[in-house]
């Protein structure tokens, strides 16, 4: 049988550095636990519209379409700011999802316990939090039509719509209950049904998949403004939230703060099976590019390295690889170690992208 393949599309910005490391991660694999993948590498974004004048060619989005799994690092930067709205980084990320149907957005955070004093939370809120969001990623208002700028009389309108069908709502309700099956057995379904009427429509069919198939699952419902407060206030009441693509992505930022650093955050973007039984898969950092360190050695490498413990474990059913992966980690920041982003305390001196990597993988070592 063949290796496993891995797409790695490392993009803009600090997506690069960071995935160096993780390049060393996959390696060590290979070396040491015999766990080979077949790995080729191509552009997304901003590098790929500087060589090609799209952020996505049509060859890549078919080697995407081909493989086991697509590792993506970020896209993006001020350089592309001017660029027409059809070519801009972004979109070649947004095409991937959507010609991907990757409709399953698992975003957890969670809370290194080396870490809960470096949350702008009190460590009581934050300490042991772990949670995932599932964010819809195919539909909604980031998809829906009519949208554009349009001439109205002597001025402009900007518009969007948002837009869900029941079968959209049912699919990503499904791999919720699931998910949280295999943890805390909770879902917290997060909407505006108070002023949206695809609010309305969410609630009810989140509520139908749940009373048909999964009446075991704890659910409830929240606004998602109410939603954002209490994952302020008190985060730890949450095991698995549910919600649309607007909302997830705003709701995943402020979950990521919990945790002490967007630098933290891996992610895993998943679709129907394919014909070997493996979900489409694109995993990749919640961060973004970060232009303003990116090419100085500093950038934090671990939600990319932790995307593809998420690869290990959803795609490549090695869940104990997975855990190996998070466990030395969790190791090197109980150790002390810390990039830029994550030095608060005083006298602590930051160590660099490699160095970090370096640590990881001597974690890894030590634990065979
Ligand atoms: C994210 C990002 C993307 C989004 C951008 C880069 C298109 O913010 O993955 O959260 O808005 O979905
Ligand atoms: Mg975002």
């Amino acid at each position: 049988m063949s290796n496993p393949s891995l797409l790695i599309l490392a993009g803009d910005g600090i997506g690069p550095e960071v995935m160096t490391e993780v390049r060393r991660v996959i390696d060590w694999y290979g070396d040491k636990r015999d766990l080979k993948f077949d790995v080729s590498e191509d552009l997304v974004g901003g590098a790929a519209y500087d060589k090609h004048g799209t952020p996505l060619t049509d060859e890549t989005m078919a080697k995407a379409q081909a493989v086991d799994a697509v590792l993506l690092g970020a896209v993006g930067g001020p350089k592309y700011d001017n660029l027409d709205f059809s070519v801009k980084p972004e979109r070649g990320l947004l095409r991937l999802r959507k010609e991907m149907d990757l409709f399953s957005n698992l975003r957890p955070a969670q809370c290194f316990d080396a870490l809960a004093d470096f949350s702008s939370l009190k460590r009581d809120v934050v300490a042991g939090l772990d949670i995932v969001i599932v964010r819809e990623l195919t539909s909604g208002i980031y998809f829906g039509e009519p949208r554009g700028i349009f001439k109205e009389g002597n001025e402009r309108v900007g518009i969007n719509t948002q837009r869900y069908t029941e079968s959209e709502i049912d699919r990503v309700a499904r791999s919720a209950f699931e998910l949280a099956r295999k943890r805390g057995n909770k879902v917290c379904s997060m909407e505006k049904a108070n002023v949206m009427e695809s609010g309305i429509l969410w609630r009810e069919v989140v509520q139908k998949v749940h009373d048909e198939d999964y009446p075991d699952v704890e659910l409830s419902h929240m606004y998602a403004d109410a939603g954002a407060m209490q994952l302020c206030r008190w985060p730890k009441q949450f095991d698995v939230i549910v919600t649309d693509n607007l909302f997830g992505d705003l709701l995943s930022d402020a979950a990521a703060m919990l945790t002490g650093s967007l630098g933290m955050l891996p992610s895993a973007s998943l679709g129907a099976p394919m014909a070997n039984g493996r979900p489409k898969a694109l995993y990749e950092p919640v961060h973004g590019s970060a232009p303003d360190i990116a090419g100085q050695g500093k950038a934090n490498p671990i939600a990319c390295i932790l995307s593809f413990a998420m690869a290990l474990r959803y795609s490549f059913d090695q869940g104990d690889e997975a855990t190996r992966l998070e466990n030395a980690v969790e190791k090197v920041l109980a150790d002390g170690l810390r990039t830029a982003d994550l030095i608060g305390e005083e006298g602590v001196q930051p160590v660099s992208t490699r160095e970090m990597g370096d640590a990881i993988l001597a974690a890894l070592d030590e634990s065979l």
